[in-house]
Formats: C-alpha cells, sequence, structure tokens
C-alpha cells in the first residue's frame, strides 16, 4: 500500500532535518510550504519534493498532502496546525505544542470534531532508546521509581529579535527546551501534584534560565533544569529502590543509556544504532495512527496536560504570552 503523504509547513531550520531524515528514511514527502514560494521552491530542490506551495493555504489544500508537519515558531502552531485539520489533514505540531493549554484544547478538540489525528513532535518518546527505558521502568527492574533528573541547556543566539528571545514568538529556554525534560518527567512519574519553579529572565521577558522541582505522592520528585545561555551535561537519570538508570548525553537524541543495579553494578546497556537524526520514529508513530493504531506513547491528552504543567511553571516564573490574556 502506497504511503501517505506528507506536507512540510515552513521552511527553518527544524523542517530540513525532519525532510532529511523522511526522505532517507522511504517516507513520501509530497510538498513544502512557505509563506515565501521563492523559499518552498529552494527548500523543495534542495530535498527533491515533488511540489513547492507559495502559502500555508496551498500546502495543505494539496491532495497529493495527507498528513501535514507543522514547523513554524511555537506562537503559531495552533494557527498552523487549525489550518491544516480544517483541511481534513492529520497533524504532526513541533514541540512545544502550543503556547498555552487552552491551545492545546482547541487543536485537540478540533482534531478528535474532524476525525483526524494529531500528534506533538516529541521526537523523544519514540527513539529506541526511550522505548527500552521506558519498558524498563514499568517492568519494576529500578524497584520503586523515587527521582528523575534531568537538564536541557543550550548556547542559542542572544539577539533579542531572534524567536528564542521573543516573547511574541513563544521564546524562552522553558517551551523551546524545558519541555523535553518536562515531557520526561511526565513519561517517568505521570502527571504531579505540586510544581514549584524559579527563573532568570532576559531582558526581553522570557526565561533564560528555569529550575523546576515536580512533586509527586510519596515524597516522589523529579528535578528539572533548563537554559538558553548556556550548553550543559544534556543528561537524565531515574533513581528507584533497585537501581538506578543513566542517560547519556544528549538524553533527549539517539544515545546510550546504562541500567545499574543499587552497588553501582551495570545490569544492562542500551545503544540502540539509529539511522538519521532519529525524526523518523515520530513519523512512523503518526502513521501507525492514521492506520488505526492505538498511541505507544503521549497520546494527545497527555500533551494538553503537559501544556498545563508548562502553563503553571510559567505563572510562578512570570513570563506571558499574547494568549494568556484571552484567559
Ligand atoms: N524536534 C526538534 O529537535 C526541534 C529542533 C529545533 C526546533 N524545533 C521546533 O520547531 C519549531 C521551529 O523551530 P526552527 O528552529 O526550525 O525555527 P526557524 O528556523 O526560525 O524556522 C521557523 C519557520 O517558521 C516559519 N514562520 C512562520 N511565521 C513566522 C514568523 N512570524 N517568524 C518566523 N518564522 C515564521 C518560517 O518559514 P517560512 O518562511 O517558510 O514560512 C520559518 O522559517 C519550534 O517550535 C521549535 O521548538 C524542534
Amino acid at each position: 500500500m502506497a504511503r501517505p503523504g506528507w506536507g512540510i509547513l515552513a521552511t527553518g531550520g527544524i523542517a530540513h532535518a525532519f525532510a532529511r531524515d523522511l526522505i532517507a528514511e522511504g517516507f513520501t514527502v509530497a510538498a513544502v510550504g512557505s509563506r515565501r514560494l521563492e523559499a518552498a521552491r529552494s527548500f523543495a530542490a534542495e530535498h527533491g519534493i515533488p511540489t513547492a506551495h507559495g502559502s500555508y493555504e496551498e500546502l495543505v489544500a494539496d491532495p497529493a498532502v495527507e498528513i501535514v508537519y507543522v514547523a513554524t515558531p511555537h506562537s503559531h502552531h495552533a494557527e498552523s496546525a487549525l489550518l491544516a485539520i480544517a483541511a481534513g489533514k492529520h497533524v504532526l505540531v513541533e514541540k512545544a505544542f502550543t503556547l498555552t493549554q487552552r491551545d492545546a484544547r482547541r487543536v485537540a478538540d478540533a482534531a478528535a470534531e474532524a476525525g483526524v489525528v494529531v500528534m506533538e513532535a516529541m521526537w523523544t518518546r519514540f527513539l529506541p532508546h526511550m522505548i527500552r527505558v521506558r519498558e524498563l521502568v514499568r517492568s519494576g527492574a529500578l524497584g520503586e521509581v523515587r527521582t528523575v533528573l534531568a537538564d536541557h541547556t543550550q548556547s542559542l543566539p542572544l539577539d533579542p529579535a531572534h524567536r528564542l528571545q521573543n516573547p511574541e514568538l513563544g521564546g524562552g529556554a522553558l517551551l523551546d527546551l524545558g519541555i523535553y525534560p518536562v515531557s520526561f518527567a511526565v513519561d517517568v512519574l505521570g502527571l504531579p501534584q505540586g510544581i514549584r519553579a524559579h527563573a532568570a529572565l532576559t531582558a526581553t521577558g522570557v526565561d533564560r534560565q528555569t529550575a523546576m522541582i515536580l512533586d509527586y505522592a510519596d515524597g516522589r520528585q523529579a528535578v528539572l533544569h533548563t537554559a538558553l545561555d548556556t550548553a550543559g551535561p544534556n543528561r537524565a537519570a531515574v533513581i528507584g529502590t533497585r537501581g538506578y538508570l543513566e542517560i547519556e548525553r544528549t538524553f533527549y537524541a539517539p544515545t546510550v543509556a546504562t541500567l545499574f543495579d543499587e552497588r553501582g553494578e551495570v545490569v544492562e546497556r542500551i545503544a540502540p544504532v539509529v539511522a538519521q537524526r532519529g525524526m523518523q520514529f515520530q513519523a512512523a508513530e503518526l502513521e501507525a495512527r492514521v492506520a488505526g493504531a492505538e498511541p505507544t506513547s503521549l497520546p494527545i491528552e497527555e500533551t494538553v496536560a503537559i501544556m498545563g504543567v508548562l502553563d503553571e511553571v510559567r505563572r510562578q516564573i512570570g513570563v506571558r504570552y499574547a494568549p494568556d490574556d484571552d484567559a
């Protein structure tokens, strides 16, 4: 059976990486759309994509496109996803899914009403080492899991006009980088019962660095950190009463993880070989959902719930985006 056709919405940095991975792995990339026809044409020529559209509207209307990959800045995810859903297309939306939980709810509800699949492009969840980490955690191999530690820091552009510094484009460490440790903690421990967050902001009013503690029943905790002006270890650990898992740099991308027992002896080394950057696994998950499979991880309601965690962190650290004013 022919694979569904993908349409790439926007031509920025991650759109290139995504197109490269999908094409190398034999997916059908049918079209690309940009606000500027020239940008779409040059993207299509670079990747050998058959059709280039000079607007997002034309892209989502293309009958060869069954699934739209949204790669605009976070501030535009809801609008781009709703455009695709209104055209009857399935959608993979880059992280952070939206700016607010309210917007996430709107997108999830619109997809349900239209009978299409929508999924957050939290690619980490579908990487082979993470699948094994999840299996081990759920199997009880670590005993009772008590703690998650994770950080995501990168040295990113400090230009105040850059999307990561600009509140109008959803700038800040939390939604771009901090989403990874938060999503990982929720994957392992579930939704927290309490949230404590502390941040230092940039001159533009977004978070430069944010520390978070997620509290769970019986004193279990996730201790998480993110920053956009320094590059750190980007590692994660899951600590249980009978052992711990260490996920090496860079924990959210294809990497190596090790299971240790409580004396620090290696029990299992997880080192899958991954072709490309690793963005193809989430695309395969979405294609499977479109074909009727149940989610293997991160159903859309979990994404909506995670956006609620990010809302609460932002409330505590004083970072506001335009849609907060509609609430
Ligand atoms: N999964 C990952 O590993 C990963 C990595 C990096 C980023 N991301 C996510 O992907 C999204 C895009 O990030 P990126 O780094 O690719 O951003 P980027 O390089 O700035 O590209 C964003 C693209 O969005 C389009 N766009 C539409 N409205 C825009 C506006 N008002 N201002 C700027 N661009 C606008 C533009 O494409 P056109 O000009 O073609 O319309 C632009 O090229 C973000 O949500 C980010 O969190 C994910």
